[in-house]
C-alpha cells in the first residue's frame, strides 16, 4: 500500500505499568548524565538563535526578495524574542539556482540584497542589541559560473584544473560511478571542453570542490576570515560532511533510476576529521565566535568526535529527529511511518552524546524543513497549539534553540495547485522521482505539499496590509493565505499569540538558569502521547511537560505532587491531565 505523506506516526495506548518501569529506568539511567565540566557558558550556549531566509524576510527595494536594510530595518523584532545571533543564509553573489547555496563569489554581497555598506550597517546595528551575525559558509561546493570553475572546466592543464573533482568516463562512456544527487538525477556531469565529468553532490550548477587540493583548502579558509575579519559572530557550515571523497565505485541501486544515492556513500567518509581539524586550526580557533556544522550522516553516537574540545566544532546539526519520515534514504515518495517515543529517543540521543563533552544545536525547523506544526503532529492538529508545545520544547531543552523565521509566528505549510508553483529546485526533482516510480501526479504532488521546502520559504507576514508587509512589488514567493491572523503585529498585540509565548518562553529562559546550565533527563520514555522531561541545576529542577496528542493525556499519579505549574499553554486548571496540545513547564519543590 502507498503512504500518502500526512503525518504517520500512531499514538498507541500503553499501560501504566510500562509508564512506571520506564521512568524508573530513564532515572537510572540518566544520572549518568551529569554535567562533565563546571566551566561557565559560553555567549552563545546562553543565547537564542534567529535564522533569517533573506529572500524571504523583508523587501525595502520593492522587487518582491527580501534584503539586509529588511533585516536591519527588523532587529527589534529579534531582539524581543531573547535571541542574541542570527543565522544569516548565504547572501553573496550567486546565480540563485538553488537560492544562494550557489555561490559564485565567497566575499561580495548579491546585489538583490544590496552591497557591503549594507552588510557592515546590519553588523553595526545588530551590535547595538547585543546580537551577532552568523555567515553560512557554502564549502562544498560552488556555483558552476565562479571564476574558479569556469576556468578549471577549460581543460586539464588550467591552474585550477584541479580545484573540483573530474574523473574520465567509463570504458562505454557513461558516468564513472552510479552515483544519484541529493536533488535527483545523476551525480556526474559532462564537460565537453575536458571531455570529463564532474562532481555534484547537488545540482549540476553546484560542482564540488576538490578539497585534497591545499590551494583549494587554503582559498577557502581566506574566505571564512574575511567575515572573521568584518566582526561575524561565527559561521553555520553547510554540508560539510560531504567534502572527502571515497573511492569512485559504484554503489547497489536503490531506485528505478538504476542509481544509488550518494550521501550514503559519500557522508562522514573516514579522513573528513584531518580536514575539518585544519579548518578549526586556519580559521576558528581562539575566536569569540561559534560554528555549527550541518552533519548529515553524522550519528549521535559520533558526536564526541565533532564536538567539544576534541571535536571540530561547537555544534553540529544532526538530523535524526527531523529525519523520521526519510527513515529510507532522502527520497520523498518513499515516507515511514513514525511514533512519538522515537522523536523522544532521537531527541534524547543527542542530548546524552553532548551531555558530558559538547553542545547541540535544538531545532525543529529551518529552511529545508516542512513547517513544525505539520511535521510532527498528527492530521487535524490545531497549529496555534502545536506551534506553542513544540516552542515550549524548543526553549527549554538543553542547548542552543535555534528558531527559524515564521515559526516564532506559528506557520504552517503550503499546498500549492501544481509543481509549476514551486521554486524549490529540491522538489522538481522528488516530484519527478515520484512520477518515475509509477506514482499518480496527484500522489506526487502530494509528497511535495508535506516535504517542499518552500514550505519554509513563504515570505515573512510582518501585518494584514498589502503583501503582508514583504513587499510592495511582486513576493517572489506567494504570501501564504492565512496573513491576515498569523503575522508580526496582530500576534504582537495578542497575549495568547504564539509569538506572545515565544517572547515569554524566551525571557523565561534568560531568567531561569536551569534551562542553560542544567542537566537533561528524559521522564516517561515510553509514553505516546506526552513528551517530559527536566533540567536540573543544583537543587533547582525544572520538568516540561507536553501532549503532542490531540487527546487528553494523564500524567502518571503523583508525577506533579511535588511540583508547582509556572507555565501553561492552555487555560484550565492543574487536574493531573495535559489537554490535547498542551505544553506546561512545573517547578519541582525541593
Ligand atoms: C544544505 C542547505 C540547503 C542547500 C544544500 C546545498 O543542505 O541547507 O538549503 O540546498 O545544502 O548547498
Amino acid at each position: 500500500m502507498r503512504i500518502i505523506p500526512g503525518v504517520h506516526h500512531m499514538f498507541s495506548a500503553k499501560s501504566f505499568v510500562s509508564v512506571v518501569t520506564g521512568l524508573l529506568l530513564c532515572l537510572a539511567v540518566s544520572t549518568a548524565w551529569a554535567e562533565a565540566s563546571g566551566a561557565p557558558l559560553k555567549w552563545w550556549q546562553k543565547t537564542t538563535v534567529y535564522q533569517i531566509y533573506p529572500k524571504s524576510f523583508a523587501d525595502t527595494f520593492g522587487n518582491g526578495i527580501g534584503d539586509l536594510r529588511g533585516i536591519t530595518g527588523n532587529l527589534d523584532h529579534i531582539r524581543d524574542l531573547s535571541c542574541g545571533a542570527i543565522w544569516l543564509t548565504p547572501v553573496y553573489p550567486s546565480p540563485m539556482v538553488d537560492n544562494g547555496y550557489d555561490i559564485s563569489d565567497y566575499k561580495g554581497i548579491d546585489p538583490s540584497y544590496g552591497n557591503m555598506e549594507d552588510f557592515d550597517t546590519l553588523i553595526k546595528e545588530a551590535g547595538k542589541r547585543n546580537i551577532r551575525i552568523v555567515m553560512d559558509l557554502v564549502f562544498n561546493h560552488s556555483s558552476d559560473q565562479h571564476s574558479w570553475f569556469k576556468e578549471s572546466r577549460k581543460n586539464r592543464v588550467n591552474p585550477k584544473a584541479d580545484w573540483y573533482i573530474w574523473r574520465d568516463a567509463k570504458p562505454d562512456g557513461s558516468a564513472p560511478t552510479n552515483w544519484r544527487s541529493i536533488f535527483g538525477g545523476p551525480a556526474w556531469t559532462w564537460c565537453e571542453e575536458r571531455q570529463q565529468y564532474y562532481l555534484h553532490t547537488f545540482a549540476p550548477q553546484q560542482p564540488d570542490l576538490n578539497w585534497e587540493n591545499p590551494e583549494v583548502r587554503k582559498a577557502l579558509y581566506d574566505a571564512a576570515r574575511f567575515w572573521l575579519d568584518k566582526g561575524v559572530g561565527g559561521f553555520r557550515i553547510d554540508a560539510i560532511t560531504y567534502i572527502k571523497k571515497p573511492e569512485f565505485r559504484d554503489g547497489a541501486p536503490d531506485g528505478e533510476d538504476g542509481l544509488s544515492a550518494i550521501h550514503t556513500m559519500t557522508a562522514n567518509t573516514p579522513g573528513i576529521l584531518g580536514f575539518l581539524h585544519e579548518f578549526k586550526r586556519e580559521v576558528f580557533a581562539g575566536r569569540d565566535i561559534f560554528t555549527v556544522g550541518e552533519a548529515n550522516g553524522v550519528a549521535p553516537e559520533d558526536l564526541p568526535k565533532w564536538v567539544g574540545a576534541q571535536g571540530v566544532f561547537d555544534m553540529v546539526f544532526e538530523f535524526s529527529h527531523v529525519n523520521l519520515h526519510l527513515k529510507n534514504g532522502e527520497v520523498w515518495c518513499r515516507p515511514t511511518e513514525w511514533k512519538l517515543t522515537e522523536l523522544k529517543s532521537a531527541l534524547t540521543a543527542s542530548q546524552k552524546m553532548t551531555a558530558a563533552n559538547g553542545w547541540c544545536p535544538v531545532f525543529f525547523e529551518n529552511h529545508d524543513q516542512p513547517r513544525c506544526v505539520d511535521h510532527f503532529f498528527p492530521k487535524g492538529a490545531d497549529p496555534k497549539k502545536a506551534a506553542k508545545v513544540m516552542a515550549t520544547v524548543l526553549l527549554t531543552l538543553r542547548g542552543t534553540p535555534f528558531i527559524y523565521e515564521g515559526q516564532e509566528l506559528g506557520y504552517t505549510n503550503v499546498a500549492w495547485p501544481s509543481i509549476d508553483h514551486y521554486n524549490d529546485i529540491s522538489s522538481h526533482g522528488q516530484h519527478r522521482t515520484a512520477l518515475e516510480e509509477g506514482f499518480s501526479p496527484e500522489e506526487a504532488l502530494a509528497f511535495v505539499h508535506f516535504f517542499s521546502r518552500d514550505n519554509a520559504r513563504t515570505p515573512m507576514q510582518w501585518h494584514t496590509g498589502l503583501n503582508a508587509g514583504f513587499t510592495t512589488g511582486k513576493p517572489w514567493l506567494p504570501i501564504h493565505s492565512n496573513y491576515l491572523t498569523v503575522n508580526a503585529l496582530t500576534e504582537a498585540n495578542d497575549p495568547d499569540s504564539v509569538l506572545s509565548w515565544y517572547r515569554r518562553l524566551g525571557k523565561f529562559r534568560r531568567y531561569h538558569k536551569e534551562l542553560t546550565a542544567g542537566t537533561y533527563e528524559e521522564l516517561l520514555p515510553e509514553d505516546e502521547q506526552i513528551y517530559a522531561f527536566s533540567r536540573t541545576l543544583g537543587n533547582r529542577r525544572l520538568v516540561t511537560v507536553a501532549n503532542f496528542s490531540l487527546r487528553d493525556a494523564a500524567l502518571p499519579r503523583n508525577f506533579a505532587d511535588n511540583m508547582t505549574r509556572v507555565l501553561s499553554s492552555e487555560p484550565g486548571g492543574d487536574d493531573g491531565s495535559l489537554r490535547p496540545l498542551e505544553a506546561r513547564i512545573y517547578r519541582e519543590k525541593r
